[in-house]
């Protein structure tokens, strides 16, 4: 089932336009970068040493994890800038054989930031080059083939290694150990959320009253992707319908058309809580189960669905599967929750 989820935290692969607006909404440094102080400070700290010691050391690997759409790619860039140094992007799926990463590694300079986005997908091949290139900047490769063949042991570049997951569980421990910094990205608070939509409204040239803004902050799952996304939706509205000031007339019609309810669930969400309560009650449901019932990957429910209902509590997770908490049951009972 391929219906397109608006508040869905991932950046669809074919949306070209979100890509695009996201690139010119991307913070560039701390500064701009809005919330997450813990990691800021953590990072901040860590820089300012690196800087301050001049003797040609490198910043700590830093590996960061937590939902969708909270920044995380977001953040290395702004680590790179700070550090002043130049960023290179890949990601997990796409080095395909150790010599792909090989050829990345040795186009580094001292100093680079090699951004590997989805780092818990690496295959197995490649995560075992990675390890001594990131433990003691050595590159261990096999020239030739059978009985010729002879290993050599090349120097790397002082690089930093950013990776980036959704979840830290499927990490290998061994490269989860080569990691110094290590930080888990927090939904972010509801003022923070609308600070994040304020500056984008701003770059966006667009009006927007305050407490149309507070609305829309309840409406985006904490998560900056989401407020950004509802934000733009908003504006479409309030260009179409109105005379382009987003106003709470102009949010409040444009979300109830959009199907999100107060708490920022939308239709999928709240199919998906009633399939189970009407199915299971308050019973534990176990994952693929759930999957079954609402014709999702369990890795889509565990990944996008699940976190923000946890969050919120209306999900909990039990060692025999998920419940609908109360609260759930509640939420789905009160139609005046939903819209
Ligand atoms: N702290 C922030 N302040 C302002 N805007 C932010 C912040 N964090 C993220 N954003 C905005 O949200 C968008 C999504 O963030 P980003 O792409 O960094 O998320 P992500 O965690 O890498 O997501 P994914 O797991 O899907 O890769 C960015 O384009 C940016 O505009
Ligand atoms: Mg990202």
């Amino acid at each position: 089932m391929a219906i397109e989820r608006l508040v869905e935290p991932t950046l669809a692969e074919s949306n070209a336009e979100e890509e695009r607006m996201e690139v010119s909404l991307r913070p560039t440094a701390f500064g701009e970068y809005i919330g997450q102080e813990h990691l800021k400070n953590n990072m901040k700290l860590a820089i300012d040493a690196v800087k301050k010691r001049a003797d040609g050391s490198t910043l700590d690997h830093v590996l960061l994890y937590g939902p969708p759409g909270l920044g995380k790619t977001t953040m290395a860039g702004v680590i790179a800038h700070e550090l002043g140094a130049s960023l290179r992007v890949t990601s997990g799926p796409a080095i395909e054989r150790a010599g792909d990463l090989a050829s990345i590694l040795t186009n580094l300079k001292d100093g680079d930031v090699l951004f590997i986005d989805e780092i818990h997908r690496l295959r197995r091949a490649v995560e075992e080059v990675l390890y001594s290139a990131m433990e003691d900047y050595k590159l261990d490769i096999v020239i030739g083939k059978g009985p010729a063949a002879r290993s050599v042991r090349l120097d790397l570049p002082h690089f930093t290694v950013i990776g980036a997951t959704t979840r830290t569980g499927s990490l290998a421990g061994p490269l989860r150990d080569r990691f110094g910094i290590i930080h888990r990205l927090e939904y972010y608070k509801e003022p923070e959320i609308e600070q994040i939509i304020a500056r984008t409204a701003g770059i966006l040239s667009t009006e927007i009253e305050p407490e149309a803004l507070k609305l829309l902050a309840t409406r985006s799952r904490l998560t900056p992707r989401i407020a950004n996304r509802l934000f733009k939706r908003v504006r479409d509205y309030a260009d179409v319908n109105g005379d382009g000031i987003v106003d709470v007339k102009i949010a409040r019609a444009a979300l109830s058309m959009m199907e999100i309810d107060y708490l920022g669930l939308d239709p999928a969400d709240r199919n998906m809580l009633r399939l189970m309560w009407e199915n299971y009650g308050d019973r534990p449901v176990g994952l693929t189960t759930i999957a079954a019932l609402t014709g999702d990957e369990a890795t889509t429910i565990e990944d996008f669905y699940e976190p923000y209902l946890l969050q919120l509590g209306l999900l909990a997770r039990t060692p025999k599967g998920r419940v609908v908490t109360e609260k759930g049951r509640k939420h789905l009972q009160n139609p005046e929750n939903v819209l």
